[in-house]
């Protein structure tokens, strides 16, 4: 096996691996990236967030084209749906962003090396697979990223009873699925299988559906979804599912079984460092399996981690972010992420978007806070498109009217809490998104009236 020597050696090619690759390489280092998969780009390119989003877009204008357009005046008939076809646009998106990482590596002088990376010792990695090689590097990183997770006594098939990757890719729709946990991949995927003709179940342990998020916003959302036909379950611990046949049973504490023809299990994900060597450079993981690094994202001498392999939200902007901000660290002694300005987004529809604290955390930890919400029913826009559900709330500091949080249940919600990370990264007070000009009409203007509202003087309410 031929040895190749690099500065940095990267393990894993999602956005925390691929983005960290060329920010390394722009400033000025020599880079290699191992990858196992053909593609590059890793869970949230290949099958999480872009085929989700493509199958998301997808079948909302299906349903708006068969239920939503008859209100704007455009009478549809023969509106039908093309599965396969549905497929191959999110195919074409998945394919048309990880051959753009391909093209991004070669533009930087990415060294890409196909195969299962393996740490041998401190500098030393071994590449298993198509590319076989022997890797030397003074700094190693780890963006291996997550798995699905699973519960004790269900039966995962990985066909019929299957995590996201088999919910993205279903060749016929369901007649009846079953949503097991009511986080972000049960509403995005349940909203698409919904949207596309399923009966939707939803078995969710809490009492409350997407726990983390502001719970006056998760409970609006819940009624929005229930609306659009998800069957939610909440206080049901599953325990068991299996197959039967051509059927699938799900079993759970203190009720009857479920049947059903297919199954999503989505209670989680964890991190992933199987057979990457961390006992060969004293590394260790906590309980829950995250590898522990300190603020500069370093697991051992030479060896760092970001990404979902270490604590924090599972994101892809995040993993982004820390690679970018332990390779500029490495190379010019600099480099940071603001976790209190992370947004996090949940694509249905209509979307839920959220950043910096919720009410309940505040709440927990003492902290006096002014809050103000506007709705889209009151915004021109939203009126005209015909997307008039939600709010926008922002939770600000008591006394200095510094933005600690922002919800948004609405249209283009993702979109919206841009504005609002930006300015907690400013450290912006609600006033001064107030005193910003803000496009008429414009959903934006919804953000604007909801700072507003902060102070007690929203105008178009
Ligand atoms: P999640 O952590 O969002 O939700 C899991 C749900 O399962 C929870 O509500 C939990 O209470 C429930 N649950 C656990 N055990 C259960 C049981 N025995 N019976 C019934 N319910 C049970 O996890 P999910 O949806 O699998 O997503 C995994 C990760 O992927 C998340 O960390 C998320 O951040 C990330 N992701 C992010 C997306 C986005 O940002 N739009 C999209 C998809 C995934």
């Amino acid at each position: 096996m031929e040895t190749f020597q690099h500065d940095l050696v990267i393990i894993g090619s999602g956005p925390g691996g691929y983005v960290a690759a060329i920010r390394a390489a722009q400033l000025g280092l020599d880079v290699a990236c191992i990858e196992k998969d053909p593609a590059l780009g890793g869970t949230c390119l290949r099958i999480g967030c872009i085929p989700s989003k493509a199958l998301l877009e997808a079948s909302e204008r299906y349903e708006e084209t068969r239920h939503g357009l008859k209100k704007m005046g455009i009478k549809v008939q023969g509106v039908e749906l093309d599965l396969p076809g549905m497929m191959r646009h999110k195919g074409k998106t998945v394919k048309a962003l990880t051959s753009g990482v391909a093209g991004l590596f070669k533009k930087n002088g990415v060294k890409r090396y196909e195969g299962t990376g393996r740490i041998e010792g401190p500098g030393q990695v071994v590449v298993d697979g198509k590319d076989a090689a022997r890797l030397e590097a003074k700094n190693i990183l780890m963006a291996t990223g997550s798995e699905v997770a699973t519960l004790p006594g269900i039966e995962m098939d990985w066909d019929r009873i299957g995590g996201s990757t088999e919910a993205i890719d279903y060749d016929v729709v369901p007649e009846h699925l079953v949503v097991i946990g009511a986080g972000v991949i049960g509403l995005e995927l349940g909203s698409v299988w919904a949207r596309l003709g399923s009966k939707v179940t939803v078995l969710e342990y809490l009492d409350r559906i997407l726990p983390g998020m502001d719970s006056e916003i998760a409970t609006k959302a819940q009624r929005l979804f229930k609306k659009q036909g998800l069957d939610f379950h909440l206080g049901v611990k599953v325990t068991g599912a299996k197959l039967d046949g051509d059927q699938c049973i799900v079993e759970s504490e203190g009720r009857d079984p479920v049947t059903c023809d297919r199954v999503l299990v989505c209670v989680g994900r964890r991190p992933y460092t199987e057979g990457l060597g961390l006992e060969k450079v004293g590394v260790e993981t906590d309980r829950r399996g995250f590898i522990q690094v300190d603020e500069h994202y370093k697991a051992a001498d030479g060896i760092y981690a970001i990404g979902d392999v270490i604590p924090g939200p599972m994101l892809a902007h995040k993993a982004e972010h820390e690679g970018v901000a332990c390779v500029e660290h490495l190379v010019t002694g600099y480099g940071h992420v603001n976790y209190d300005a992370i947004p996090n987004v949940v694509y249905t529809h209509p979307e839920i978007a959220s950043v910096g604290k919720s009410e309940e955390e505040l709440k927990e930890a003492g902290i006096e806070y002014r809050s103000g919400s506007f709705p889209f029913m009151a915004n021109g826009r939203a009126k005209a498109l015909n997307q008039t559900d939600g709010l926008v709330k922002i939770l600000a500091d008591a006394k200095t009217d510094r933005i600690l949080g922002a919800h948004i249940l609405g249209a283009r919600a993702g979109d919206l809490i841009a504005e609002v990370a930006v300015a907690i990264e400013f450290a912006a007070s609600s006033e001064d998104i107030a005193r910003c000009v803000h496009a008429h009409p414009t959903l934006a203007e919804v953000v604007k009236e909801a700072a507003l509202a902060v102070d007690g003087r929203a105008v178009n309410i």
